[in-house]
């Protein structure tokens, strides 16, 4: 992570531009921490100015840094030339190195690219937790006319795959790194082919973290066109039974099981279980429901809660709320004056959450870096949260 460390700080006065980064504003001290908002380009972070007991660190701020990370190590320059700091350590690397990630960005989507107005002239299909990749790869050489999703949580099987793709000059696989029971709720209804669940972690002491479960089904249902299928592959006997047990509150389907079935590829997984001679079953569903069912859209917005601010500074304290399915942490408040300032929360669902800041500045309340995800359980955390914010200190 860039940082630069002095003995001396004070900040300087904002808003200052200089070779395009505009340096906004900062809070004031609070605890030992300050926040600076920059802005380069489209690109949006905050620095950090942390008072320790015998210096300063300064350095990009965990939850809004990015890639290209030469773009945080200039803003830490600039700030540092402009403060006439005397460094007492820097790791700041002059050349503009580490684009290797938006060399990626032809395969790798950020989960923001599927939000809004996502869309694919082709048909798409959608692998879950592809892992080595074999099979996500061998479909997409298939099927050209077909654009491929394949999601993955797994960092080295993700940037192994995406090599393959480079080096086999792929045109129609995009990656998401990201929990794939979730991302389904934010597809178009109706627009998914095929969707393939190949060996998924059978969770035998945590069910609970399963992909498969009556939601996830009932998302697949959703988003899967007439006559789309999806398909279960497992070696796992329990996940087999289990999954017959979630199917069983649906209905409008066709059903085929098949056991020990040639795929024409072999994944790495499917390997292994074969070399130890275990059996292999299938259940492939076939949607035969034409019913449209709307996605639920779930509108992430502050309303009229800047005004709260004042109150919610006066009564702060660290406060978890916890809902049915989602809750909220508020974690830390950041002034930057009377009426403006910086909240850190952690709210979503008991699986998934995300870490936000929620900037309260020129009247305006918005999520920072980005909104959060328009999913419901979000929603429902969001709600909360609001209500907290309405119903100010009365309530804890
Ligand atoms: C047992 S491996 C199977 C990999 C591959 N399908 C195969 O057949 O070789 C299961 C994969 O699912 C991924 N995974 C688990 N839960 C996931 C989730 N919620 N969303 C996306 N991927 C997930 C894991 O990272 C892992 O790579």
């Amino acid at each position: 992570m860039p940082n630069i460390q002095t003995k001396k700080y004070f900040h300087p006065d904002f808003p200052f531009f200089e070779d395009g980064y505009n340096f906004e504003y900062a809070t004031v001290f609070t605890g030992n921490k300050s926040l600076i908002k920059v802005t380069f380009k489209e690109k949006e972070f905050f620095i950090e100015v942390i008072k320790r007991e015998n210096d300063y660190l300064i350095k990009a701020e965990k939850l809004t840094r990015f890639s290209p990370v030469f773009i945080v190590q200039n803003a830490l320059n600039i700030l540092s030339t402009k403060l006439n700091l005397s460094l007492t350590y820097s790791n700041i690397q002059t050349k503009k190195s580490n684009l290797h990630l938006e060399d990626s960005s032809k395969y790798l989507k950020k989960i923001d690219y599927f939000v809004n107005n996502f869309t694919s002239k082709n048909p798409i299909s959608i692998e879950i937790g592809f892992g080595s990749g074999r099979h996500l790869i061998y479909q997409a050489k298939l099927n050209p006319n077909i654009l491929y999703i394949g999601i993955e949580i797994h960092k080295p099987s993700i940037e192994q795959v995406i090599k393959q793709c480079k080096l086999q000059n792929i045109e129609n696989i995009i990656i998401l790194d990201y929990d794939a029971r979730i991302f389904l709720e934010l597809l178009d209804s109706q627009c998914v082919k095929n969707i393939y669940l190949h060996f998924p972690v059978p969770w035998d002491k945590k069910p609970h973290r399963r992909v498969m479960s009556k939601r996830f089904l009932s998302e697949c249902f959703r988003v899967l066109q007439k006559y789309g299928r999806f398909e279960l592959r497992t070696d796992s006997q329990n996940y087999y039974e289990f999954s017959f047990d979630v199917i069983n509150s649906f209905n409008n389907f066709d059903i085929e099981i098949r056991k020990n079935y040639s795929l024409g590829i072999s994944s790495k997984y499917e390997d292994r279980w074969k070399k130890q001679e275990k059996n292999i079953y299938d259940i492939v569903l076939k949607n035969t429901n034409s019913t449209f069912k709307e996605k639920s859209f779930q509108k992430i917005e502050f309303d009229d809660i800047f005004d709260r601010f004042l109150d919610i500074k006066k009564s702060f304290k660290k406060t978890c709320v916890r809902g049915e399915n989602s809750f909220f942490n508020l974690e830390a408040i950041y002034p930057i004056n009377k009426y403006e300032g910086i909240l850190k929360v952690t709210l979503g669902s008991y699986e998934k959450s995300e870490h936000k800041y929620i900037i309260f500045k020129d009247k305006k309340v918005e999520y920072f870096p980005n909104n959060i995800l328009p999913t419901k359980d979000n929603a429902d955390a969001h709600r909360l949260l609001i209500n907290y914010f309405k119903k100010g200190k009365d309530v804890h």
